[in-house]
């Protein structure tokens, strides 16, 4: 019996690749551990959107040294947004001269012919170069039926002033519409409670090909046809391609969730002008409106970025003052991380201790907001998604269709079933439940 165990850091994306890469090792009889002294072979799925993901990825690559030295049988591959940066590949070699393979975001299919390759000569295999036309749809080896995870993209054509996503990952190509439908159908035959569609920017879906493969509006569309109980998430949406047309998919739709990401990363349209983002603070806003409007019961969530190059003050309160205004139901907050090769890597940098502060703020603000929508929740019934089990509460964990957890108490498993629960208290921005049916 031969092994394998893949670390992955980063987003969802890079979830679905590593099951994708873990479909290559289960179809070269790999079996799953989670126990790295058992592994045969370690595959690492790296991350580049900070400073701080490279740092940890680099310690946890060191790390492996004394595993490959016990048993140099044992195979270290390391691939994903990192390596495909182009001066990664040799420098992580030198460092880390027993690593085996390497390979980028854009050879993922190839992973598997990598690794036969590897096992019958010993030869250290490195493929970062994009390839081109390949075919990506090797099947994915998926997590517990509950949760599956759908690209229907690839890459990213934004170049927003910070992000490195557009060097590392291509530009954008859209799966075929029906290549998508067929796999949701499947998923939801075979008992997946939760489909979520992910592509960089999801709402450009179909631009490389408008004929053939429509819209994003259009796919959800077509998705939210497929007969059964399921729901529909989808990330990311850019808030400069989010269209009425789609708005009004989501609120009539029956299986897309009245939960929307959209990050906005600042709430100063200057700063927002050099982050290349294509949208000013009033549009942002105008869109949050209709979305509140239409949408019944809707909670947006968001990313935002304190530091940027240049963020004076006075930005960085127009940043509160829409958090404020907004009031998002979650929001994943960054300080910003010079990235090598973007256009804001050569501009004039804010101190580490001003972003410092400024993140606690935003942090403390998000905090209270959170807290105070928790409590609209208490009394009310809500059917939820039971997705996981919280050890330290002791209760498992369903998901409102707005994308809010509570926590369950039950004897009973029920994880991956959907229940109807009346929210009976709330601590801090935590929601606790009884089942009502
Ligand atoms: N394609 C998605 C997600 C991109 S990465 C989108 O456009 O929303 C996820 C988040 O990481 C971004 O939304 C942004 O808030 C953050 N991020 C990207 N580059 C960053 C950088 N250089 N420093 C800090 N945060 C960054
Ligand atoms: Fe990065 Fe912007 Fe593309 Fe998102 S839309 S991946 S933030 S360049
Ligand atoms: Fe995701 Fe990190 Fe790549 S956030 S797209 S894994 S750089």
């Amino acid at each position: 019996m031969k092994y394998y165990n893949i670390i992955t850091f980063g987003c969802q994306m890079n979830i679905a690749d590593s099951e994708t890469l873990a479909g290559e090792l289960e179809k070269r009889e790999y079996k799953a551990t989670n126990n790295l002294e058992n592994a045969d072979i370690v595959v690492i799925n790296t991350c580049a959107i900070r400073d701080t993901a490279e740092k940890k990825i680099l310690a946890k690559i060191g790390g492996l040294k004394i595993w490959k030295k016990t048993n140099p049988k044992r195979i270290l591959a390391v691939g994903g947004c990192m390596t495909a940066q182009k001066e990664i590949p040799t420098n992580l070699i030198k460092t880390f001269p027993f690593i085996d393979i390497i390979f980028g975001t854009e050879n993922l299919s190839n992973f598997g012919l990598l690794l036969d390759e590897f096992v019958k000569t010993r030869k250290k295999q490195i493929q970062t170069a994009p390839e081109t036309k390949v075919s990506r749809c090797v099947e994915p080896k998926r997590d517990r039926q509950i949760n599956a995870w759908v690209k229907i993209m690839y890459g990213c054509n934004n170049f927003c002033s910070y992000c490195i996503v557009p060097y590392v990952r291509g530009r954008e190509q859209s799966r075929e519409k029906l290549e998508i439908i067929n796999e949701v159908k499947n998923l939801i035959q075979n008992g997946y409670k939760q489909i979520t569609l992910l592509g960089q920017n999801v709402n450009s879906y179909g631009n490389d090909n408008p004929e053939k493969y429509g819209n994003f509006p259009q796919l959800l569309k077509e998705i939210d046809k497929i007969k059964g109980d399921y729901r529909i998430r989808f990330m990311t949406s850019h808030p400069k391609d989010l269209t009425k047309e789609l708005i009004d998919v989501i609120a009539n739709s029956e299986h897309i969730c009245h939960s929307i990401h959209l990050p906005f990363q600042s709430g100063s349209t200057a700063i927002l002008s050099a982050m290349n983002r294509k949208y000013t603070r009033e549009q942002y806003l105008e869109k949050v409106k209709l979305i509140k409007s239409k949408i019944h019961d809707v909670e947006l969530s968001s990313d935002c970025i304190v530091g940027f190059p240049g963020e004076t003050e006075k930005d960085f309160e127009d940043t509160l003052s829409l958090v404020q205004q907004v009031k998002f139901l979650n929001m994943y907050m960054f300080v910003y991380s010079k990235r090598k090769g973007t256009a804001a890597e050569k501009l004039e940098q804010v101190s580490d201790s001003i972003k410092k502060d400024r993140i606690k703020k935003l942090v403390g603000l998000q905090n209270k907001i959170s807290a105070e929508l928790s409590k609209k929740y208490v009394g009310h019934d809500y059917k939820v998604l039971v997705e996981g089990f919280d050890p330290k509460e002791n209760c498992y964990v369903g998901v409102t269709d707005s994308g809010k957890s509570v926590f369950i108490k039950s004897d009973k498993n029920i994880l991956g079933e959907f229940k109807l629960v009346h929210i009976e208290s709330c601590k801090g921005s935590k929601l606790y439940s009884n089942i009502i049916k």
